[in-house]
């Protein structure tokens, strides 16, 4: 069994660059962590040179000697590839290695991530280090898990070398198989970009208004993702073969242009998260518009992490200001914000939590990424607290392997995800819906999670959620709706909003009547449809009595067979028109509404269909707080997160035992600035 996730206790670490210090540190330091109760840290990820210092020439003195360090005071190790940072020697002799930017121009030596996934020389050579790296230190005992690369796809996710281009013709002709199926999935018909040769095609290039054939870019995407998956499992492959038993590979981050779902199940044995919630308080992007959800955003970060690993890591967590000397000024996290963004993650599911960094680093770009401690290594507020999470973690080790509770979930693939990154129309409503649809539900405290609609998903496993949104799947598949209908028919509720159905895999519009796949499932027809005008006004809909107003976009409804009309239209020239349809289907009810959702129209839905707020009768709290369950085996842990600089007071309508003191706890409960409480119910 692995020695984190093992579900029997909470485990804290920390990320440590033996590298920026001097040796004669590294014991104190290591001392220091055990002390505040950090029994985990991750080393390696940035420092090729440290054992290939020029090409071809190993050394592993460096990490023997911090290895034999940790295994002298008991510290566990996850050792990292450090293939995020190619070496100066690597990229001078090999610069096609280098990814470049669109118009071709090499991102060059100097900051990090600089390569491409693509290039040959690369791929060898950066095999060839996680070879050296593996067969030479994965047996030491210390280690207990390796970690692949940094931050896949963080930093810039889109690759445009000439590698990445002769690698895409690849790509397409393994998918198309001749340019005869590529010109008719690309519908080069259009403005005449038929292709009579595979050199005639290449990564997406600068193009006049900068758009570029959409379903051209729909497959560079998913050929940017299968590229780094690939290179994940290269190093996933290379690793395995020498690691001890029970040791894990994961990766950290959750990065666009990348299904994480596949490669987690191809590579990693768990996914790590990266969680800085105090991106919200950096001075640029800081919102005080009312509602605002700033760091408790994160939330929905983790949820998505947990889509992908009910129980993860957090390889880094926020534990100082943000700052590199280029960008992101923030201010420190206030005492109890540590403590608060390390509960959030357990709450959503970690069972590690990994602070960054240890120390401030003293030189380069990121001299302002403050860690837990400052840059003279003295004692601070920031230790004391670690120490403080530490202890409080003691007294719950049960809920380590418990999952998160939801019976909401947020239907989503990876098709419409990349298509509303490049088709304005979806992303409108899709950006509009997915926050909206987060928010509401954050702010009711209905707990919800991402479902990903993968290629291995089944209906029974959608069967636990009472209710299903899936906002604007806009590219639909026959498997696709088959899943859904089976869920419907079941006696699941399934809810669609507008733009539904009207194109296929290949991003191009579909000839039926829409929503085309869905038509059936929602017994629904769309002769009509409109973004809502800009002056048209407030667009309301009237839902059996209920006011709701529509969003973005409002497809005209017409209710098919024995389906019902339950909302239409107030305002504009379709007033009167169908809004909303409800087919009843199986055993189970599809919605159809036409318009996207917004806070109030989706807090609406979650009332009308009885899964708003599941936890009132247990627990009540000002709007400031989020509540998360995890259980287990009949057992069930209450997280209470206050997110406010101002005490909350919370009523427990229910007798737990709070975990941080392991006393009985009901009634009203007084929760400090940025406060935290974990029942036991
Ligand atoms: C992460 C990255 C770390 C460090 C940190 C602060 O994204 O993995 O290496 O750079 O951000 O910038």
């Amino acid at each position: 069994m692995s020695a984190l996730l093992d579900g029997k206790r909470l485990v804290l670490g920390t990320c440590y660059y033996p590298e920026h210090w001097p040796e004669s540190l590294w014991k104190e330091d290591l001392e220091r962590m055990l002390g505040a109760g950090i029994e985990v840290v991750r080393i390696a990820e940035f420092a090729w040179s440290k054992v290939e210092p020029t090409e071809g020439n190993f050394t592993y003195e460096f990490f023997d000697h911090f290895l034999d360090v940790a295994e002298e005071v008991g510290m566990k190790v996850i050792f990292c590839t450090p293939t995020a940072t190619p070496p100066a020697w690597l990229t001078e002799k090999y610069p096609e290695a280098l990814n470049a930017n669109i118009d071709g121009v090499l991102f060059r030596h100097g900051a990090r991530r600089h390569y491409n996934y693509n290039s040959p020389v690369y791929q060898k050579l950066s095999a060839r280090i996680t070879e050296k790296f593996a067969e030479h230190y994965a047996k030491r005992p210390c280690i207990i898990g390796w970690q692949l690369d940094n931050e896949i796809n963080c930093e810039v996710s889109e690759f445009y070398s000439e590698s990445d281009t002769a690698a895409f013709r690849v790509f397409l002709q393994e998918k198309y198989g001749t340019l005869d199926a590529l010109n008719e999935a690309w519908g080069t018909a259009f403005w005449n970009q038929t292709y009579t040769d595979w050199q005639e095609i290449h990564v997406p290039r600068t193009t006049i208004s900068n758009s570029t054939n959409p379903h051209e870019v729909l497959d560079y995407t998913r050929f940017i993702s299968a590229s780094a998956r690939r290179f994940a499992k290269a190093q996933s492959d290379i690793i395995r073969r020498y690691t001890k038993p029970g040791d894990f590979v994961t990766t950290n981050g959750l990065f666009g242009n990348l299904d994480n779902h596949k490669m987690t199940e191809e590579s990693l044995d768990f996914l790590m998260y990266d969680s800085y919630p105090n991106f919200a308080y950096c001075l640029d992007k800081y919102s005080d518009k009312p509602g605002d959800l700033k760091d408790r955003k994160w939330s929905r970060n983790l949820t998505e992490v947990r889509s992908v690993s009910p129980i993860f890591g957090i390889m880094e967590q926020q534990s100082g200001a943000n700052g590199w000397n280029t960008r992101m000024e923030a201010p420190t996290p206030r005492p109890g914000q540590l403590t608060l963004w390390t509960m959030q993650s357990i709450a959503h599911g970690a069972d590690y939590v990994s602070y960054f960094r240890w120390r401030t680093c003293t030189m380069g770009t990121e001299i302002y990424w403050h860690g837990i401690l400052d840059y003279s290594g003295r004692e601070n507020r920031r230790i004391r607290e670690v120490r403080e999470v530490h202890k409080k973690l003691q007294g719950m080790a049960e809920v380590a392997g418990a999952v998160y509770e939801a019976e909401v979930g947020i239907l989503k693939d990876y098709d419409n995800v990349w298509d509303a990154q490049l088709d304005v129309w979806h992303q409108r409503v899709d950006s509009t819906s997915q926050k909206a649809l987060f928010n509401a539900a954050q702010k009711t405290n209905t707990p919800i999670d991402f479902v990903y609609l993968t290629e291995d998903r089944t209906a029974e496993s959608l069967k636990k959620y009472k209710v299903l949104f899936y906002p604007h799947a806009t590219i639909m598949t026959e498997a696709r709706a088959l899943i859904l209908k089976e869920y419907v028919v079941s006696g699941g509720t399934l809810v669609i909003g507008c733009r539904s159905g009207y194109k296929d895999i290949t991003g191009k519009c579909v000839m039926n009547h829409l929503p085309g796949l869905l038509a059936e499932l929602t017994g629904t027809d769309i002769p009509e449809y409109s973004f809502i005008a800009p002056d048209a006004g407030r667009v309301t809909v009237d839902w059996d009595g209920t006011e709701l107003e529509a969003s973005v976009f409002a497809d005209l409804l017409e209710p098919v067979g024995d389906a019902k009309l339950c909302g239409t239209y107030t305002a504009d020239y379709y007033a009167g028109s169908g809004a909303l349809v409800c087919n009843a289907y199986g055993e189970g009810k599809a919605y159809y509404y036409g318009s996207a959702f917004n806070e109030e129209s989706a807090k609406v839905f979650l009332e009308k269909l009885g899964v708003l707020a599941p936890y009132k009768d247990i627990v009540e709290v000002p709007e400031s707080c989020e509540i998360a369950v995890r259980s287990k085996e009949g057992q069930r842990f209450l997280f209470v997160l206050n997110y406010d600089k101002n005490p909350a007071e919370i009523m427990l309508h229910t007798e737990g035992v709070n975990l941080y003191t392991q006393e009985k706890v009901s009634g009203v409960q007084k929760l400090e600035a940025y406060g935290t409480l974990v029942v036991k119910l």
